[in-house]
């Protein structure tokens, strides 16, 4: 009876108001959803557009690397003792499969001058250092993509990427639960600029062909967090108040870090000599150090920075609620902290302003 009122109501409505035709159905506004547009152009636009697919192309090609070489550094039988089983092997084997397409469409958008695999460096000899590497370089890389997105030229190019960092944002998760970490504690995914993603991610080309093209990108000065929170736990599996077994989710009964915790910071100086080949130099344009800034979710947050000596100091992990009380806090997950020289308010599409008052970082900080 309740359902046939509804439907009476929905028949009263529809021949009662005067629908257009369906031709006309297309709210006005709007950027290329017509032919007079032109057919769509997944090209770079602008030496914006192609540094920045130039830079994802280069993550793209370290995660195919990256995947095969842990599958084969580690035996069937070291990854079992970290609870990983044939299936999950398949499962990591299939994301480099994923990372062959991801790297073909950017090459093709790019065309024949776009960047080759490199040789890398990978700091891990253990398979949970291999998976808890895997889930830090993924959540950059995802991260490096959503800063440049709405800047591009190419909205037809945006388009067809976020369709492969959509996927990316998945092995990241899939990494987090083959950590027992909660797989998503967080309401938003963050976005850091590419001057970001390229510091976290240039340490690890050791060496490139000769004709892969400069990228234009900066590299900032090296931050370390010298109490980082750390999801592997000692070398055998079960740590007091910590599983951190493979799980689809599980409640941590302790949480990796609170608000409040005095986190250790050193950094260093411009001018090193880095990433592939050592062809090129860390730089800074900003002043004295200041503050941290926390980068996650919607927010850059900052506090201050205490006990400065030189090229160390200490800082407390702020606790704010993302939209204010009974909310999310800002700090979870696997996030970035820099140094900087100013509190300089930033949201998320003007982020990439923080660059000239960055001393050094990002690092990744493993809040939860
Ligand atoms: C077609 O798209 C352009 C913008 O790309 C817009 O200005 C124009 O109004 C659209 N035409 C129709 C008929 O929707
Ligand atoms: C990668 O390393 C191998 C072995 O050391 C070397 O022969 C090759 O030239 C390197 N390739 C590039 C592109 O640097
Ligand atoms: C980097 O070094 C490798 C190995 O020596 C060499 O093959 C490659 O051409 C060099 N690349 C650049 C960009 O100099
Ligand atoms: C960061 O600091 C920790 C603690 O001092 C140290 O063990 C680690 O090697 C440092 N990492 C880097 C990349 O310098
Ligand atoms: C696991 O490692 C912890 C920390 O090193 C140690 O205290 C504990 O005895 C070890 N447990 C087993 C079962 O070996
Ligand atoms: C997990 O943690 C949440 C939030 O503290 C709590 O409400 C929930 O009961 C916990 N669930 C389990 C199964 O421990
Ligand atoms: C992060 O989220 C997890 C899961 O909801 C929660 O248990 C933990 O307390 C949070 N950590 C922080 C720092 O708020
Ligand atoms: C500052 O750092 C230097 C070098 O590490 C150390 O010798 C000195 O004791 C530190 N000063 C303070 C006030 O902690
Ligand atoms: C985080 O960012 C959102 C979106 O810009 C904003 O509404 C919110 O107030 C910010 N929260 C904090 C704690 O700064
Ligand atoms: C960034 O955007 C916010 C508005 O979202 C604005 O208030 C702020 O001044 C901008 N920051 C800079 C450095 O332009």
């Amino acid at each position: 009876m309740h359902s046939s009122f509804i439907f009476g109501f929905f028949l009263f409505v529809v021949s009662t108001l005067a629908w257009p035709t369906p031709s006309l159905l297309i709210p006005e506004g709007g950027v290329g959803t017509n032919a007079s547009a032109g057919p769509p152009s997944y090209t770079a636009f602008s030496d914006f557009d192609w540094q920045s697919l130039n830079l994802a192309l280069n993550q793209e090609w370290i995660e195919l690397d990256l995947f095969h070489h842990g599958l084969a550094q580690f035996s069937p039988e070291e990854f079992e003792a970290a609870g990983l089983n044939a299936q999950d092997r398949y499962l990591i084997q299939f994301m480099a499969e994923q990372e062959v397409g991801h790297a073909q469409l950017i090459s093709d958008m790019l065309g024949p001058y776009a960047a080759k695999p490199c040789n890398y460096t990978y700091p891990f000899t253990t398979v949970r250092e291999f998976v808890d590497f895997c889930q830090k370089l993924t959540r950059w890389g995802e991260a490096g993509v959503y800063g440049f997105l709405p800047h591009l030229d190419s909205r037809a190019a945006a388009g067809l990427l976020i369709q492969s960092i959509t996927t990316e944002a998945r092995q990241q998760m899939i990494f987090r639960q083959f950590e027992g970490l909660f797989p998503m504690p967080i309401w938003f995914l963050p976005g850091v600029p590419q001057a970001f993603a390229w510091t976290l991610l240039s340490p690890y080309l050791s060496s490139c062909p000769a004709e892969n093209p400069n990228i234009k990108w900066q590299i900032f000065p090296t931050l370390n967090i010298t109490n980082n929170p750390s999801a592997i736990p000692y070398s055998n599996s079960s740590r007091a108040g910590y599983d951190t077994s493979p799980a689809i989710t599980q409640n941590r009964t302790t949480p990796l870090s609170t608000s409040g915790r005095e986190v250790f910071l050193s950094w260093e100086l411009p001018g090193r000599l880095t990433s592939y080949n050592n062809s090129y130099i860390t730089s800074s344009s900003a002043g004295p150090p200041k503050f941290a800034v926390w980068i996650s979710q919607l927010n850059a947050t900052y506090t201050p920075l205490e006990n400065i000596n030189g090229t160390t100091a200490s800082t407390m992990q702020p606790g704010e609620l993302i939209f204010g009380p009974n909310t999310a806090p800002v700090v979870n997950g696997t996030m970035f902290v820099a140094i900087t020289d100013s509190d300089l308010y930033v949201t998320s599409y003007n982020l990439s302003e923080i660059n000239s008052h960055v001393v050094a970082g990002p690092a990744m900080y493993q809040a939860g």
